[in-house]
């Protein structure tokens, strides 16, 4: 939680931050990845058998590389809109033998040389170079779409069945002795878009939901099942009406926002504003669902599952052109003040999933020659290697930006405008103090009075030239640094820059 008041005439910008106060857990989950069939994600980013970049079961080596040092705790998977006409059990068995099939969400073919014995093999590697030796957790969305309650129930049991039945034996057959206990499924993914194959309303989705989550439950009690909501802003009833009929049956519920404009740089980087609002927005509605179903208080508090986020531009990366975005410098600030959003927020956050891990709409790269870490990679791993544990209470006080945002609705939701210093604080289980400020202004530095910051202080710094600067062919024009402060005086934020300020707390 970060606290703002606007800068009064004569004040000099000060940030107080009290690491004593733990607001609430960062749930590791917050730092998640996803992998969807599309574009280059699967095959070409993190499979590519037959390159000389991959090992001996097709995994690209650089990517995973760099996916452990992100230490990404879970990756959902195979879709996305990619789930809606996918048959899972196509995807599993001999390779020469799976079928080749039309693909609808991106209007390709999907060969189904890649599947779920595949994805979770995958994420054994990527698990391989955890530092706590923990497992990344696979979670994995359901089809809802052309897809039945038994062929949904199927994948549990080959999954996680552990008794002498049909599909737990095909596991066995295909080479899988140990269950692989996938804990977190999705009820389905954006349900509500027009543009999914089997589109519903929210009466069919809600009828719907409950019913698979009770039958999944019957097979498997431990699942943690999550609901499929919209933007969570209210701005449809979606979320109201789903969360009131299926949230004594679900565990978390899931939203998706992607932010962007290209066009103007205050107007991207704020705006990710917007889905502050919505998650204290889907915070109320899930409390409110609770209170009239009366869902008895010893029921977990039921989370959000924020399973898409990013800045995408559908216009300028089209989804089926593969969406491949070029990160500015100016999208890397955005992404910066996602993740502080999400750190501010992190009382309802129960798992969130960047859009996506590789290649499509990604902060990771992959070409011929090897990878490329875009500009919004340096937000991400900062984030995801620092700021864990508690969010600490926090005060800004700096100028703020009032002119128009996107979405437009935004500003009017801001009691005194949009900060030009961007900020959260966590405290790790070391006592070490993360203060991240992400200096928005295109042209001005900020110089600013800290209170609450250690003597020995590392400062890493992510920036460019100018807010278009980007990543890509090799270059690196978005840069992080890493010095050393005192920590005495004042501490200058300089314009168009995410700083980290890390010191061991008292
Ligand atoms: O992440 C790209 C796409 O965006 C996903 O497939 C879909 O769920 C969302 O609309």
């Amino acid at each position: 939680m970060t606290t703002f008041t606007k800068l009064g005439a004569g004040e000099t910008p000060l940030i107080e931050v009290d690491a004593r106060k733990k607001l609430s857990k960062i749930d590791p989950m917050t730092y998640g990845g996803f992998t969807e069939h599309m574009g280059r994600c699967i095959y070409g980013g993190i499979y590519d058998p037959g390159s000389p970049l991959s090992d001996e079961q097709g995994f690209h080596k650089d990517v995973v590389s760099a996916l452990q040092e992100l230490e990404i705790p879970v990756v959902r998977y195979p879709g996305g809109n990619f789930v809606a006409t996918y048959h899972w059990a196509e995807g599993v068995g001999p390779r020469d033998q799976r079928p080749k099939r039309p693909e609808l969400a991106w209007l390709g073919v999907e060969s189904n040389q890649f599947g779920t014995d595949e994805f979770m093999a995958w994420l054994d590697v990527l698990s391989a170079g955890r530092q706590d030796g923990t497992r990344v957790e696979p979670y994995l969305c359901l089809n809802m779409g052309t897809g039945t309650l038994d062929e949904a129930l199927a994948w549990v049991e080959y999954c996680n069945g552990t008794r002498d039945t049909y599909w737990a034996n095909k596991r066995r057959e295909n080479g899988h002795p140990e269950p692989y206990r996938v804990k977190y499924w999705a009820l389905g993914n954006e349900i509500w878009g027009p543009w999914q194959v089997e589109q519903m309303t929210q009466e069919d989705y809600a009828k719907k939901a409950a019913q698979w989550a009770k039958a999944l439950r019957l097979l498997d009690p431990d699942l943690v099942l999550i609901l499929c909501g919209e933007d969570g802003t209210g701005a449809s009833s979606w979320d109201h009406y789903v969360l009131d009929r299926c949230v004594g049956v679900v565990d978390m519920h899931s939203i998706h926002i992607y932010t962007a404009d290209g066009g103007d740089h205050v107007k991207n980087a704020t705006a990710p504003l917007s889905a502050e609002r919505a998650i204290e927005m889907t915070g109320a509605l899930i409390d409110l669902a609770r209170v009239r179903n009366k869902v008895p208080a010893s029921k977990p508090p039921t989370k959000i599952c924020f399973d898409e986020w990013n800045v995408w531009d559908p216009v300028r990366a089209p989804g089926e052109q593969g969406a491949e975005e070029a990160y500015t410098l100016s999208d890397a600030l955005a992404v910066a003040v996602w993740l502080n959003v999400f750190v501010r927020q992190s009382r309802y956050i129960g798992m969130a999933n960047i859009a996506q891990t590789v290649n499509v709409i990604s902060p990771l790269m992959t070409s011929p020659d090897g990878i490329t870490k875009q500009a919004t990679w340096w937000p991400l791993l900062l984030f995801s290697r620092y700021m864990r544990g508690w969010t600490v209470a926090c005060h800004v006080t700096a100028g703020a930006y009032d002119g128009p945002t996107n979405p437009e609705w935004l500003q009017g939701t801001l009691e005194h405008g949009a900060p030009w210093l961007d900020v959260s604080a966590s405290v790790d289980e070391e006592g070490m103090v993360s203060l991240v400020v992400v200096n928005i202004s295109e042209t001005d530095d900020c110089v600013v009075d800290l209170k609450g910051v250690g003597q020995e202080v590392t400062a890493f710094k992510v920036s460019g030239d100018n807010v278009k600067v980007t990543n890509v062919a090799g270059e690196e024009k978005v840069k992080l640094t890493e010095e050393k402060w005192d920590g005495k005086g004042k501490y200058t934020f300089s314009k168009h820059s995410i700083t980290m300020l890390r010191w061991a707390g008292a």
